[in-house]
Protein backbone atom coordinates (compact mmCIF):
# COMPACT_ATOMS: atom_id res chain seq x y z
CA UNK A 1 0.00 0.00 0.00
CA UNK A 2 1.01 3.49 -0.28
CA UNK A 3 3.84 5.32 1.23
CA UNK A 4 2.12 8.69 0.73
CA UNK A 5 -1.02 7.42 2.80
CA UNK A 6 0.81 8.31 5.99
CA UNK A 7 3.90 10.62 4.82
CA UNK A 8 4.30 14.40 5.77
CA UNK A 9 3.88 15.85 2.69
CA UNK A 10 3.49 19.75 2.38
CA UNK A 11 0.51 19.05 -0.67
CA UNK A 12 -2.05 17.78 1.92
CA UNK A 13 -1.80 21.14 3.52
CA UNK A 14 -1.45 23.02 0.09
CA UNK A 15 -4.71 20.77 -1.15
CA UNK A 16 -6.53 19.63 1.99
CA UNK A 17 -6.23 23.07 3.95
CA UNK A 18 -10.00 24.77 3.40
CA UNK A 19 -8.84 28.30 3.67
CA UNK A 20 -6.07 27.88 1.65
CA UNK A 21 -7.99 25.96 -1.22
CA UNK A 22 -10.65 28.71 -0.65
CA UNK A 23 -7.64 31.15 -1.35
CA UNK A 24 -5.95 29.94 -4.18
CA UNK A 25 -9.76 29.30 -6.01
CA UNK A 26 -9.92 32.87 -4.98
CA UNK A 27 -13.41 32.70 -3.74
CA UNK A 28 -12.37 32.91 0.13
CA UNK A 29 -14.79 34.66 2.67
CA UNK A 30 -13.38 35.87 5.40
CA UNK A 31 -17.06 36.92 7.37
CA UNK A 32 -19.57 34.45 8.52
CA UNK A 33 -22.26 35.35 5.61
CA UNK A 34 -25.56 33.10 7.57
CA UNK A 35 -27.20 35.75 8.87
CA UNK A 36 -27.10 37.86 5.58
CA UNK A 37 -28.19 34.96 3.69
CA UNK A 38 -30.95 34.51 5.92
CA UNK A 39 -32.24 37.94 5.69
CA UNK A 40 -32.51 37.46 2.06
CA UNK A 41 -34.12 34.84 2.44
CA UNK A 42 -36.59 35.79 4.57
CA UNK A 43 -37.08 38.66 2.05
CA UNK A 44 -37.68 36.20 -0.97
CA UNK A 45 -37.06 32.92 -1.83
CA UNK A 46 -35.87 33.92 -5.16
CA UNK A 47 -33.74 37.01 -5.96
CA UNK A 48 -32.62 38.93 -9.25
CA UNK A 49 -28.97 38.78 -9.23
CA UNK A 50 -25.80 36.84 -7.80
CA UNK A 51 -26.00 35.57 -4.30
CA UNK A 52 -22.44 37.60 -4.26
CA UNK A 53 -23.74 40.75 -5.76
CA UNK A 54 -26.27 41.45 -3.28
CA UNK A 55 -23.78 40.60 -0.20
CA UNK A 56 -21.39 42.95 -1.98
CA UNK A 57 -18.72 40.21 -2.33
CA UNK A 58 -16.79 39.82 -5.52
CA UNK A 59 -18.34 37.58 -8.32
CA UNK A 60 -17.01 33.92 -8.78
CA UNK A 61 -17.51 32.72 -11.97
CA UNK A 62 -17.16 28.44 -12.05
CA UNK A 63 -18.62 28.31 -14.97
CA UNK A 64 -17.35 29.72 -18.41
CA UNK A 65 -20.92 29.54 -20.14
CA UNK A 66 -22.45 31.32 -17.40
CA UNK A 67 -20.50 34.78 -17.97
CA UNK A 68 -22.26 37.47 -19.15
CA UNK A 69 -25.75 35.90 -18.80
CA UNK A 70 -28.52 37.16 -16.70
CA UNK A 71 -28.37 35.69 -13.17
CA UNK A 72 -31.29 35.11 -10.55
CA UNK A 73 -30.40 33.07 -6.72
CA UNK A 74 -32.69 30.64 -5.11
CA UNK A 75 -32.46 30.12 -1.00
CA UNK A 76 -35.65 28.47 0.20
CA UNK A 77 -36.14 25.15 -0.15
CA UNK A 78 -38.98 24.91 -2.12
CA UNK A 79 -37.44 26.86 -4.98
CA UNK A 80 -34.37 24.71 -5.10
CA UNK A 81 -36.14 21.50 -5.07
CA UNK A 82 -38.58 22.62 -7.80
CA UNK A 83 -35.20 23.63 -9.98
CA UNK A 84 -33.39 20.28 -8.91
CA UNK A 85 -36.51 18.31 -10.01
CA UNK A 86 -37.38 19.61 -13.19
CA UNK A 87 -34.68 19.80 -15.78
CA UNK A 88 -36.46 20.55 -18.87
CA UNK A 89 -37.09 24.16 -17.64
CA UNK A 90 -33.93 24.23 -15.18
CA UNK A 91 -30.76 22.77 -17.99
CA UNK A 92 -27.65 21.02 -15.91
CA UNK A 93 -25.53 21.49 -19.49
CA UNK A 94 -24.22 25.02 -17.92
CA UNK A 95 -21.53 23.55 -16.47
CA UNK A 96 -20.12 22.30 -19.56
CA UNK A 97 -16.57 23.43 -19.94
CA UNK A 98 -15.99 24.22 -23.53
CA UNK A 99 -12.65 22.17 -24.43
CA UNK A 100 -11.98 22.50 -28.50
CA UNK A 101 -12.77 19.13 -30.00
CA UNK A 102 -14.54 18.27 -27.29
CA UNK A 103 -18.38 17.35 -27.30
CA UNK A 104 -18.30 16.66 -23.31
CA UNK A 105 -16.08 17.50 -20.66
CA UNK A 106 -17.77 16.82 -17.54
CA UNK A 107 -19.40 13.53 -18.14
CA UNK A 108 -23.34 12.88 -16.65
CA UNK A 109 -22.83 16.42 -14.47
CA UNK A 110 -23.79 18.49 -17.62
CA UNK A 111 -26.26 15.87 -19.33
CA UNK A 112 -30.37 16.09 -18.72
CA UNK A 113 -33.54 13.92 -19.73
CA UNK A 114 -32.75 10.59 -21.69
CA UNK A 115 -28.96 11.23 -22.66
CA UNK A 116 -28.23 11.59 -18.87
CA UNK A 117 -30.86 8.65 -17.74
CA UNK A 118 -28.75 6.34 -20.14
CA UNK A 119 -25.22 7.53 -19.20
CA UNK A 120 -25.85 7.40 -15.27
CA UNK A 121 -27.89 4.10 -16.12
CA UNK A 122 -24.16 2.64 -16.88
CA UNK A 123 -22.62 4.36 -14.36
CA UNK A 124 -25.61 3.37 -11.51
CA UNK A 125 -24.01 -0.20 -10.76
CA UNK A 126 -20.55 0.78 -9.74
CA UNK A 127 -22.55 3.18 -7.01
CA UNK A 128 -25.19 0.37 -5.95
CA UNK A 129 -25.48 1.03 -1.57
CA UNK A 130 -24.63 -2.87 -1.68
CA UNK A 131 -21.74 -2.55 -3.54
CA UNK A 132 -21.04 0.64 -1.62
CA UNK A 133 -21.26 -1.88 1.87
CA UNK A 134 -19.17 -4.82 0.48
CA UNK A 135 -17.09 -4.38 -2.49
CA UNK A 136 -15.99 -0.74 -1.84
CA UNK A 137 -15.24 -1.20 2.15
CA UNK A 138 -13.19 -4.63 1.59
CA UNK A 139 -11.61 -3.27 -1.51
CA UNK A 140 -10.81 0.03 0.12
CA UNK A 141 -12.22 1.70 2.51
CA UNK A 142 -11.28 -0.57 5.35
CA UNK A 143 -8.09 -0.63 4.52
CA UNK A 144 -7.27 2.91 4.39
CA UNK A 145 -9.37 3.45 7.97
CA UNK A 146 -7.06 1.08 9.18
CA UNK A 147 -3.74 1.83 8.10
CA UNK A 148 -4.72 5.88 8.90
CA UNK A 149 -5.68 4.67 12.72
CA UNK A 150 -2.56 2.89 13.35
CA UNK A 151 -0.71 6.13 12.25
CA UNK A 152 -2.87 8.39 14.43
CA UNK A 153 -2.29 5.79 17.39
CA UNK A 154 1.54 6.95 17.13
CA UNK A 155 -0.04 10.67 18.34
CA UNK A 156 -1.26 12.24 21.60
CA UNK A 157 -3.07 15.39 19.37
CA UNK A 158 -3.60 16.00 15.80
CA UNK A 159 -5.23 18.01 13.26
CA UNK A 160 -7.78 15.22 11.98
CA UNK A 161 -8.81 17.46 9.03
CA UNK A 162 -5.03 17.04 7.59
CA UNK A 163 -4.27 13.53 9.27
CA UNK A 164 -7.47 11.80 8.53
CA UNK A 165 -10.39 13.44 6.62
CA UNK A 166 -8.27 14.79 3.88
CA UNK A 167 -6.57 11.20 3.13
CA UNK A 168 -9.48 8.94 3.24
CA UNK A 169 -11.47 9.66 0.56
CA UNK A 170 -8.31 10.80 -1.95
CA UNK A 171 -6.90 7.73 -1.29
CA UNK A 172 -10.17 5.55 -1.46
CA UNK A 173 -11.08 7.07 -4.58
CA UNK A 174 -7.53 7.04 -6.57
CA UNK A 175 -6.80 3.08 -5.62
CA UNK A 176 -10.64 2.31 -6.48
CA UNK A 177 -10.17 3.74 -9.65
CA UNK A 178 -6.94 1.33 -10.21
CA UNK A 179 -4.15 4.40 -9.57
CA UNK A 180 -1.79 3.73 -7.78
CA UNK A 181 -2.26 5.38 -3.93
CA UNK A 182 1.18 7.20 -4.10
CA UNK A 183 -0.55 8.90 -7.47
CA UNK A 184 -3.28 10.86 -5.27
CA UNK A 185 -1.92 13.78 -4.81
CA UNK A 186 -0.24 13.99 -8.28
CA UNK A 187 -3.79 13.52 -9.20
CA UNK A 188 -5.59 16.18 -7.42
CA UNK A 189 -2.68 18.91 -8.11
CA UNK A 190 -2.88 19.06 -11.67
CA UNK A 191 -6.48 18.66 -11.62
CA UNK A 192 -6.45 21.72 -9.83
CA UNK A 193 -3.96 23.52 -11.87
CA UNK A 194 -5.89 22.67 -14.98
CA UNK A 195 -9.00 24.84 -13.51
CA UNK A 196 -6.85 27.43 -12.77
CA UNK A 197 -6.85 27.15 -9.06
CA UNK A 198 -3.79 29.27 -7.92
CA UNK A 199 -3.40 31.27 -10.58
CA UNK A 200 -1.51 28.70 -12.99
CA UNK A 201 -0.67 30.33 -16.35
CA UNK A 202 -2.96 29.28 -19.39
CA UNK A 203 0.08 27.03 -20.61
CA UNK A 204 0.77 25.43 -17.54
CA UNK A 205 -2.78 24.89 -17.38
CA UNK A 206 -3.51 23.03 -20.11
CA UNK A 207 -0.58 21.20 -19.45
CA UNK A 208 -2.05 20.20 -16.55
CA UNK A 209 -5.38 19.18 -18.53
CA UNK A 210 -3.53 16.90 -20.59
CA UNK A 211 -1.39 15.20 -17.64
CA UNK A 212 -5.03 14.30 -15.76
CA UNK A 213 -6.17 13.05 -19.41
CA UNK A 214 -2.98 10.98 -19.88
CA UNK A 215 -2.92 9.23 -16.72
CA UNK A 216 -6.53 8.05 -17.03
CA UNK A 217 -6.02 7.30 -20.81
CA UNK A 218 -2.81 5.51 -19.25
CA UNK A 219 -4.72 3.32 -17.01
CA UNK A 220 -7.51 2.19 -19.43
CA UNK A 221 -4.94 0.96 -22.32
CA UNK A 222 -3.47 -0.94 -18.81
CA UNK A 223 -6.78 -2.84 -18.16
CA UNK A 224 -7.50 -3.51 -21.75
CA UNK A 225 -4.31 -5.98 -21.65
CA UNK A 226 -4.93 -7.26 -18.08
CA UNK A 227 -8.33 -6.21 -16.34
CA UNK A 228 -8.86 -5.74 -12.88
CA UNK A 229 -11.51 -5.46 -10.09
CA UNK A 230 -11.79 -1.99 -9.65
CA UNK A 231 -13.99 1.11 -11.25
CA UNK A 232 -11.92 1.48 -14.39
CA UNK A 233 -12.45 -2.10 -15.10
CA UNK A 234 -15.93 -1.58 -14.19
CA UNK A 235 -16.56 1.73 -16.48
CA UNK A 236 -14.88 0.07 -19.20
CA UNK A 237 -17.27 -2.93 -18.81
CA UNK A 238 -20.50 -0.50 -18.75
CA UNK A 239 -23.46 -1.13 -21.10
CA UNK A 240 -24.70 2.22 -22.44
CA UNK A 241 -28.33 2.02 -24.22
CA UNK A 242 -29.27 5.72 -25.77
CA UNK A 243 -32.38 5.92 -26.96
CA UNK A 244 -32.96 4.78 -30.78
CA UNK A 245 -28.88 3.22 -30.79
CA UNK A 246 -27.85 -0.10 -30.10
CA UNK A 247 -26.85 -0.94 -26.86
CA UNK A 248 -22.67 -0.25 -26.61
CA UNK A 249 -19.80 -0.11 -24.06
CA UNK A 250 -18.59 3.57 -23.37
CA UNK A 251 -16.36 4.67 -25.32
CA UNK A 252 -12.25 5.38 -24.31
CA UNK A 253 -13.14 9.24 -24.06
CA UNK A 254 -16.76 8.34 -21.96
CA UNK A 255 -14.46 6.29 -19.68
CA UNK A 256 -12.07 9.00 -18.78
CA UNK A 257 -14.62 11.62 -18.49
CA UNK A 258 -16.93 9.75 -16.10
CA UNK A 259 -13.65 8.55 -14.27
CA UNK A 260 -12.28 11.94 -14.20
CA UNK A 261 -15.68 13.09 -12.49
CA UNK A 262 -15.42 10.45 -10.00
CA UNK A 263 -12.19 11.20 -9.08
CA UNK A 264 -12.84 14.68 -8.73
CA UNK A 265 -15.88 14.14 -6.76
CA UNK A 266 -14.53 11.78 -4.72
CA UNK A 267 -11.54 13.50 -3.84
CA UNK A 268 -12.66 16.83 -3.09
CA UNK A 269 -16.12 16.23 -0.81
CA UNK A 270 -15.86 13.42 1.56
CA UNK A 271 -12.86 15.02 2.87
CA UNK A 272 -14.80 18.43 3.72
CA UNK A 273 -18.11 16.69 5.02
CA UNK A 274 -16.11 13.98 7.52
CA UNK A 275 -14.46 17.14 8.85
CA UNK A 276 -18.07 19.00 9.15
CA UNK A 277 -20.10 15.97 10.96
CA UNK A 278 -16.73 15.68 13.28
CA UNK A 279 -17.13 19.38 13.37
CA UNK A 280 -20.77 19.11 14.54
CA UNK A 281 -20.44 16.01 17.20
CA UNK A 282 -17.37 17.16 18.89
CA UNK A 283 -18.77 20.83 19.14
CA UNK A 284 -21.88 18.51 20.82
CA UNK A 285 -20.06 16.71 23.15
CA UNK A 286 -22.98 14.57 24.41
CA UNK A 287 -24.44 13.64 20.91
CA UNK A 288 -21.11 12.43 20.21
CA UNK A 289 -20.84 10.38 23.42
CA UNK A 290 -24.62 9.05 21.59
CA UNK A 291 -23.53 8.13 18.25
CA UNK A 292 -20.24 6.65 20.32
CA UNK A 293 -22.62 4.18 21.67
CA UNK A 294 -24.74 3.31 19.74
CA UNK A 295 -23.08 3.45 16.06
CA UNK A 296 -26.09 3.01 14.40
CA UNK A 297 -26.99 6.20 14.45
CA UNK A 298 -24.03 7.57 12.53
CA UNK A 299 -26.02 7.11 9.07
CA UNK A 300 -28.36 9.90 10.97
CA UNK A 301 -25.38 12.06 12.42
CA UNK A 302 -23.47 12.08 8.48
CA UNK A 303 -27.21 13.17 6.91
CA UNK A 304 -27.28 15.86 9.57
CA UNK A 305 -24.10 17.12 8.66
CA UNK A 306 -24.81 17.28 5.04
CA UNK A 307 -28.47 19.37 6.52
CA UNK A 308 -26.75 21.50 8.63
CA UNK A 309 -23.60 22.55 6.37
CA UNK A 310 -23.10 20.82 2.78
CA UNK A 311 -19.55 20.88 1.86
CA UNK A 312 -20.34 21.47 -1.87
CA UNK A 313 -22.61 24.94 -1.40
CA UNK A 314 -23.73 25.63 -4.86
CA UNK A 315 -24.71 23.94 -7.97
CA UNK A 316 -26.45 26.25 -11.11
CA UNK A 317 -28.74 25.62 -14.03
CA UNK A 318 -29.39 27.32 -17.25
CA UNK A 319 -33.13 28.58 -17.87
CA UNK A 320 -34.50 26.80 -21.05
CA UNK A 321 -37.49 28.94 -21.61
CA UNK A 322 -38.91 32.05 -20.14
CA UNK A 323 -40.52 30.61 -16.73
CA UNK A 324 -41.56 32.19 -14.05
CA UNK A 325 -40.02 30.56 -9.95
CA UNK A 326 -42.04 31.78 -6.47
CA UNK A 327 -43.21 34.31 -8.75
CA UNK A 328 -39.99 35.67 -10.51
CA UNK A 329 -39.49 35.86 -13.91
CA UNK A 330 -36.85 34.89 -15.56
CA UNK A 331 -35.87 34.91 -19.22
CA UNK A 332 -34.63 32.04 -21.05
CA UNK A 333 -30.23 31.61 -21.15
CA UNK A 334 -30.53 33.18 -17.52
CA UNK A 335 -28.64 31.51 -15.16
CA UNK A 336 -30.33 29.98 -11.78
CA UNK A 337 -27.79 29.84 -8.71
CA UNK A 338 -29.12 27.03 -6.19
CA UNK A 339 -28.06 27.80 -2.91
CA UNK A 340 -27.72 24.60 -1.07
CA UNK A 341 -26.95 25.83 2.61
CA UNK A 342 -29.41 28.32 2.61
CA UNK A 343 -32.22 25.70 1.64
CA UNK A 344 -31.30 23.54 4.03
CA UNK A 345 -31.10 25.97 6.76
CA UNK A 346 -35.16 27.25 5.53
CA UNK A 347 -36.71 27.31 8.97
CA UNK A 348 -40.08 26.83 7.38
CA UNK A 349 -39.13 23.24 7.18
CA UNK A 350 -36.74 22.95 10.08
CA UNK A 351 -36.69 23.96 13.95
CA UNK A 352 -33.57 26.42 14.57
CA UNK A 353 -31.73 25.29 11.14
CA UNK A 354 -28.16 26.40 12.09
CA UNK A 355 -28.46 23.67 15.25
CA UNK A 356 -26.22 20.34 14.83
CA UNK A 357 -28.68 18.12 16.05
CA UNK A 358 -28.69 14.45 14.16
CA UNK A 359 -31.80 13.49 16.62
CA UNK A 360 -34.35 15.73 14.06
CA UNK A 361 -37.01 14.39 12.77
CA UNK A 362 -35.89 12.87 9.07
CA UNK A 363 -36.82 15.08 6.20
CA UNK A 364 -35.35 15.14 2.31
CA UNK A 365 -32.56 17.72 2.41
CA UNK A 366 -30.60 19.02 -0.68
CA UNK A 367 -26.98 18.64 1.03
CA UNK A 368 -26.21 15.36 -1.55
CA UNK A 369 -28.70 17.38 -4.45
CA UNK A 370 -32.37 16.02 -5.68
CA UNK A 371 -34.02 14.81 -8.50
CA UNK A 372 -32.07 13.32 -11.93
CA UNK A 373 -28.77 14.21 -10.67
CA UNK A 374 -28.87 13.30 -7.25
CA UNK A 375 -25.18 12.50 -5.93
CA UNK A 376 -23.87 9.60 -7.63
CA UNK A 377 -21.44 8.57 -4.71
CA UNK A 378 -23.46 9.08 -2.11
CA UNK A 379 -23.62 5.38 -0.55
CA UNK A 380 -20.29 5.62 -1.59
CA UNK A 381 -19.38 8.44 0.58
CA UNK A 382 -21.83 7.68 3.12
CA UNK A 383 -19.47 4.24 3.80
CA UNK A 384 -16.67 6.09 3.52
CA UNK A 385 -17.65 8.55 6.65
CA UNK A 386 -19.24 5.51 8.64
CA UNK A 387 -16.11 3.58 8.25
CA UNK A 388 -13.52 6.58 9.16
CA UNK A 389 -15.85 8.15 11.61
CA UNK A 390 -16.37 4.78 13.52
CA UNK A 391 -12.81 3.79 13.18
CA UNK A 392 -12.09 7.16 14.80
CA UNK A 393 -14.07 5.94 17.36
CA UNK A 394 -13.17 2.22 18.52
CA UNK A 395 -9.65 3.84 18.55
CA UNK A 396 -10.08 7.04 20.41
CA UNK A 397 -12.85 6.45 23.22
CA UNK A 398 -12.00 10.11 24.53
CA UNK A 399 -11.48 11.87 21.38
CA UNK A 400 -12.56 15.41 22.22
CA UNK A 401 -11.38 18.90 20.84
CA UNK A 402 -7.87 20.26 22.10
CA UNK A 403 -8.65 22.70 24.69
CA UNK A 404 -5.04 24.53 23.66
CA UNK A 405 -6.62 25.19 20.20
CA UNK A 406 -9.20 28.00 19.73
CA UNK A 407 -12.86 26.18 18.64
CA UNK A 408 -12.84 25.17 14.80
CA UNK A 409 -15.70 27.04 12.63
CA UNK A 410 -16.93 26.46 9.03
CA UNK A 411 -14.81 28.11 6.38
CA UNK A 412 -14.13 28.36 2.72
CA UNK A 413 -15.76 30.07 -0.18
CA UNK A 414 -19.55 29.98 -0.14
CA UNK A 415 -19.08 27.52 -2.79
CA UNK A 416 -17.10 25.19 -0.95
CA UNK A 417 -17.34 24.74 2.94
CA UNK A 418 -15.57 22.79 5.53
CA UNK A 419 -13.96 23.01 8.85
CA UNK A 420 -11.13 25.16 9.89
CA UNK A 421 -8.75 22.65 11.58
CA UNK A 422 -9.71 19.48 13.70
CA UNK A 423 -7.42 19.42 16.18
CA UNK A 424 -7.64 16.93 19.04
CA UNK A 425 -6.48 15.26 21.93
CA UNK A 426 -6.83 11.68 21.30
CA UNK A 427 -5.97 9.47 24.68
C1 LIG B 1 -20.18 13.95 1.24
C2 LIG B 1 -19.72 14.00 0.04
C3 LIG B 1 -20.49 14.43 -1.18
C4 LIG B 1 -21.43 15.42 -1.35
C5 LIG B 1 -21.99 16.37 -0.27
C6 LIG B 1 -21.85 15.38 -2.73
C7 LIG B 1 -22.80 16.21 -3.30
C8 LIG B 1 -23.28 16.10 -4.58
C9 LIG B 1 -24.36 16.88 -5.13
C10 LIG B 1 -25.11 17.99 -4.39
C11 LIG B 1 -24.57 16.47 -6.41
C12 LIG B 1 -25.67 16.98 -7.36
C13 LIG B 1 -25.14 17.88 -8.44
C14 LIG B 1 -26.22 18.50 -9.29
O1 LIG B 1 -27.43 18.41 -8.97
O2 LIG B 1 -25.88 19.14 -10.31
C15 LIG B 1 -23.61 15.42 -6.68
C16 LIG B 1 -23.49 14.75 -7.87
C17 LIG B 1 -22.52 13.79 -8.11
N1 LIG B 1 -21.66 13.22 -7.20
FE1 LIG B 1 -21.47 13.73 -5.27
N2 LIG B 1 -21.14 14.39 -3.36
C18 LIG B 1 -20.32 13.76 -2.46
C19 LIG B 1 -19.49 12.69 -2.66
C20 LIG B 1 -19.33 12.03 -3.85
C21 LIG B 1 -18.46 10.90 -4.07
C22 LIG B 1 -17.62 10.22 -2.98
C23 LIG B 1 -18.56 10.58 -5.39
C24 LIG B 1 -17.89 9.48 -6.16
C25 LIG B 1 -17.28 8.46 -5.65
C26 LIG B 1 -19.51 11.50 -6.00
C27 LIG B 1 -19.89 11.50 -7.32
C28 LIG B 1 -20.88 12.29 -7.86
C29 LIG B 1 -21.25 12.24 -9.26
C30 LIG B 1 -20.64 11.34 -10.34
C31 LIG B 1 -22.29 13.18 -9.42
C32 LIG B 1 -23.04 13.51 -10.71
C33 LIG B 1 -24.34 12.75 -10.75
C34 LIG B 1 -25.20 13.13 -11.93
O3 LIG B 1 -24.96 14.16 -12.56
O4 LIG B 1 -26.12 12.37 -12.23
N3 LIG B 1 -19.96 12.36 -5.03
N4 LIG B 1 -22.85 15.21 -5.54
Amino acid sequence: MSDLLLADDPLYEELYDVRREAEAMRNYVAEDQTDAIARLRAQAPVHAGSLRSLLNLPEHERHPLAIGKPRFCALSFDACEEVLRDSKRFSSRIVHHPNPGEEKSMGVLEMDGPEHRAYRRALQPIFLKHNAEVWWRHGWIDKTVERLVAGLKQRKTADLNLHYCARLPVHTITTAIGLSGDAALEFRLAWMKSGGVGRVPPEEQRAAAQQVEAILFALIEARRAVPADDVITRLMASELALPGEPVRKLTDREVMLNARLIMVAGGGTTWRQMGITLLGLLSNPEQYAEVCADRSLLPLAIEESARWCSNSGLFCREVMHDTELAGVFMPKGSVIELWLNAANRDPSRWDHPERYDYRRPVVNHLGFGIGQHRCLGLNVAHQEMIAGLGGLMDAFPNLRLDPDYPAPFITGGLEQRGPSALRVVLD
